[in-house]
């Protein structure tokens, strides 16, 4: 066996003694996107992670794995989890609940200025009523730590009515529970790919537990390839130090302490701007480049944002012409139904009535 070979059996076996149901269909495609890679004159892997199956998909759901197996693991009968109003954690939380037969609450966070009636009620919204999750409203959308305490108001309710809830946090003083689904997904890819590697991996960074899961499974794994954080949320001065502490806590919770350096940590915020679930004209761009030539949906918060990102570190030399990129695409396409007006708006421009 080569040595990757058997790093990566090892850092199965260290997941393996994390709780965990199966929630998705894994492993999920990898597709070469033949069209895009002769436009932007590279080789274009994407990472199908949006066709893992339950209720739409997206990144959540191999994060749920682990913490749906952590909460059975206490005899849990309600999970609660927050997140912004087109939250697609959100979303697959209400799926995975309604798979395993518990019941949900869900929090929607205010953190997006200017939303329109679509974006209140459309998407993952609807998708959450239908999945049958309890809903509640948060309207401080920059505070993490409130949200996370409103949550656990909330628990002591459920507690003090007889009921078992279970809290799914978002902050960082918590265990990084989620980001061991994306340290097997590294793993994964690696058995799929049989060797024949990209030189570079773009993925997004907003809670962080995708980027900074994925960067511990790669060199757990033996795998030194550039992991390129794209941020969604936060600028990259914030969001370097949160990737570094929650890779560093995903590492320890597999027995790997010491395994993440600084320069493993690379983040880029280029096209952050104006900010969390706004559209600008890069991910505008990305996301209607990518539906003409590949017939792939990106929605405007996350996977848009990471190709937007990917094609900037080609403009700016991070990414080389020629070489081989690899994008972990997270899903997230009900919330293009919730931008509906304002990708009109583009979509109006780009092809103008004649
Ligand atoms: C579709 C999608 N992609 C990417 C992300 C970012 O993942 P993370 O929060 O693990 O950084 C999210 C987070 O909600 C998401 O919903």
């Amino acid at each position: 066996m080569s040595e990757m070979n058997s790093q990566t059996s090892a850092l199965r076996s260290a997941l393996a003694k994390h709780p965990s149901v199966t929630l998705g269909h894994h492993p999920t495609p990898i597709d070469h996107l033949a069209n895009l890679s002769a436009d932007l004159g590279i080789t274009l892997l994407a990472k199908r992670d949006d066709c893992n199956g339950l209720a739409f998909g997206g990144n959540k759901v191999r994060q749920l794995e682990y913490y749906m197996g952590a909460a059975l693991a206490t005899g849990a009968d309600t999970v609660l989890v927050t997140g912004a109003v087109q939250s697609n954690f959100v979303r697959t939380t209400a799926a995975a609940a309604a798979k395993l037969g518990l019941a949900s609450e869900v929090q929607l966070e205010d953190r997006v200025p200017g939303t329109d009636a679509l974006q209140q009620r459309s998407g993952n919204v609807l998708l959450s009523e239908m999945l049958g999750a309890g809903i509640n409203y948060f309207p401080e959308g920059e505070n993490e730590a409130a949200a996370d305490a409103a949550l656990d108001v909330r628990a002591a309710e459920l507690r003090a009515a007889g009921r078992k809830p279970y809290v799914f946090h978002l902050g960082s003083d918590h265990e990084p529970t989620g980001g061991l689904g994306y340290a097997a997904c590294a793993a994964e890819i690696l058995e799929q790919l049989d060797g024949d590697l990209p030189d570079a991996v773009v993925i997004p960074s907003g809670s962080g537990l995708t980027h900074a899961g994925f960067l511990v499974g790669a060199r757990a794994c033996g795998w030194d390839v550039p992991v390129i954080g794209i941020c969604v949320r936060r600028d990259a001065g914030l969001q370097r130090t949160r990737i570094g502490n929650r890779a560093r806590q995903i590492a320890s919770l597999l027995d790997h302490d010491d395994l993440i350096q600084e320069a493993d940590v690379i983040i880029r915020d280029d096209v952050l701007a104006p900010g969390y679930g706004q559209l600008n004209d890069s991910v505008t761009h990305a996301i209607d480049i990518t539906a003409r030539r590949e017939a792939l949906f990106l929605d405007p918060v996350y996977s848009g944002r990471t190709v937007a990102g990917l094609i900037d570190c080609l403009n700016t030399g991070v990414i080389q012409p020629g070489s081989k990129a690899l994008m972990i695409h997270t899903g997230g396409n009900p919330g293009v139904f919730a931008y509906q007006s304002k990708l009109a708006t583009v979509l109006d421009r780009v092809n103008p009535v004649a």
